[in-house]
């Protein structure tokens, strides 16, 4: 049975008015290349392949015994197999708020803090609440694959303002300004970031911040690498360094990368009453309550102290330092050095032209795929982060198989 379009055509059953069967709000996102990679390299080492991935934003750690052993207490409990409010279990909002406090000298009350479903969520949440159709969002780039997705998506329009290398691909005042029009709503504000490993100075962020605040303009800060910096970089929270932009700030975070707990799907946002309201209602009609049993793991985790993650972090210094040190060795391939998160992204343009298995590339998708193909290994291409000519290289697995993975696109890159 056909029904009549807009445009006068048949249309097949159940396409609706436009004659689409997928919405054109939702045909338009980009499928997440950070996922799809590890995806690749996850089925080719199922086949048998040996792959060495460099593609997962994760921490290669197991989640710390006495999370995992307040989580199997709380599947014990009946309190715990009910629904549970959908802004998240009290003594989570008060550990996080307490937390909070401790870990970035942002003052905040319980009831600023709602519980998401991972910082993802948490991110999506900021900016549907914030955006009306056309709002304008600035957006540094390299950015995190999700940030312009999850913008479209809340009907605002990001505005990638790129960084390079030379600017040790943090953005500036000036451009930020350069870039800013009667529709800009919010900066999205991310250090250490996703995908450069870059990490703001102190004076940078407050420059920001007062530019930001100067202007009206509302700030989503994604706070989940602040614990995760390295040699001199510190982590400062932008709300603590200009506390005018406090009743215009929305700080995202969670327990993933700090507690090597990706797969607990906590985060939580911190924002003003009146965002927080508005969030969580959202939140009660798309997902209600996190899981019980992972925010009574989150509980644990953020209340305890910061001993696990120490670990790890000495373990990502050291193979900041060898990634670095052996990616430069590469002809071909330049590298920043890392001050935070677990990423390196270097350059790849100088393999661009030269031959290499038969094929020549001409840009790092294309690399990308050869790397994987040829050589094993698996890198995320910088075009899944506005930024081509890169890849970004996680280095959240295990040292042995970091030297094995670089060493293998030494060879490949060296024409062996
Ligand atoms: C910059 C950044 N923010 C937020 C997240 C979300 O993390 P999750 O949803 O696992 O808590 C990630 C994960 O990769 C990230 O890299």
């Amino acid at each position: 049975m056909a029904q009549q379009t807009e445009t006068g055509t048949a249309a097949p059953r159940g396409a609706g008015v436009t004659g689409r069967r997928i919405s054109a709000r939702i045909a338009a996102v980009s499928p997440s290349a950070t996922l799809a990679v590890d995806a690749k390299a996850k089925a080719l080492q199922a086949q048998g392949e040996s792959v060495v991935g460099f593609g997962a934003g994760e921490p290669d750690f197991p989640t710390p015994a006495t999370v995992v052993a307040a989580a199997e207490e709380a599947c014990r409990d009946p309190r715990n197999h009910h629904y549970s409010p959908t802004a998240g279990i009290a003594e989570l909002r008060e550990a996080i708020a307490v937390k909070t406090r401790r870990d970035s000298g942002f003052e905040v009350a319980a009831s600023q803090v709602l519980v998401t479903n991972g910082g993802k969520q948490a991110v999506a949440n900021a900016f549907a609440v914030l955006c009306d159709p056309g709002d304008e969002v600035l957006v540094p780039a390299p950015y995190w694959t999700t940030y312009p997705e999850s913008i479209a998506l809340a009907g605002g329009v990001p505005v990638v303002v790129p960084t390079d290398a030379a600017a040790g691909f943090r953005v500036t005042v000036g451009q930020l300004e350069a870039a800013r029009t009667p529709r800009t709503k919010v900066l999205l504000f991310v250090s250490p970031s996703n995908p450069t490993g870059a990490v703001y100075p102190m004076g940078e962020i407050e420059a920001l911040g007062r530019w930001a605040e100067e202007h009206g303009i509302w700030v989503v800060t994604d706070e989940i690498y602040e614990h995760l910096v390295y040699g001199g970089a510190e982590h400062h929270s932008m709300p603590v360094l200009v506390p005018g932009l406090a009743d215009r700030c929305i700080v995202v975070n969670g327990v993933a990368k700090t507690y090597a707990m990706t797969g607990w799907r906590v985060g939580w946002m911190i924002g003003p009453a009146d965002v927080i309201a508005a969030a969580t209602n959202l939140q009660s009609h798309e997902t209600s309550n996190v899981a019980n049993v992972s925010q009574r793991a989150a509980l644990t985790a953020v209340s305890g102290d910061l001993e696990a993650v120490a670990m790890m972090r000495a373990a990502f210094d050291r193979r900041r330092l060898t990634i670095h040190r052996m990616l430069n060795e590469i002809d071909g391939i330049e590298c920043l050095l890392p001050e935070g998160a677990f990423y390196a992204f270097p350059s790849v343009t100088g393999l661009y032209g030269r031959e290499l298995r038969g094929r020549t590339c001409a840009s790092s998708a294309e690399l990308a795929e050869l790397a994987i193909e040829e050589a094993g290994v698996a890198v995320v291409p910088g075009e899944a982060f506005g930024s081509p000519g890169h890849f970004r290289l996680s280095y959240a697995l295990g040292d042995d198989d970091l030297v094995e993975g670089v060493n293998r696109l030494a060879r490949l890159f060296g024409g062996d």
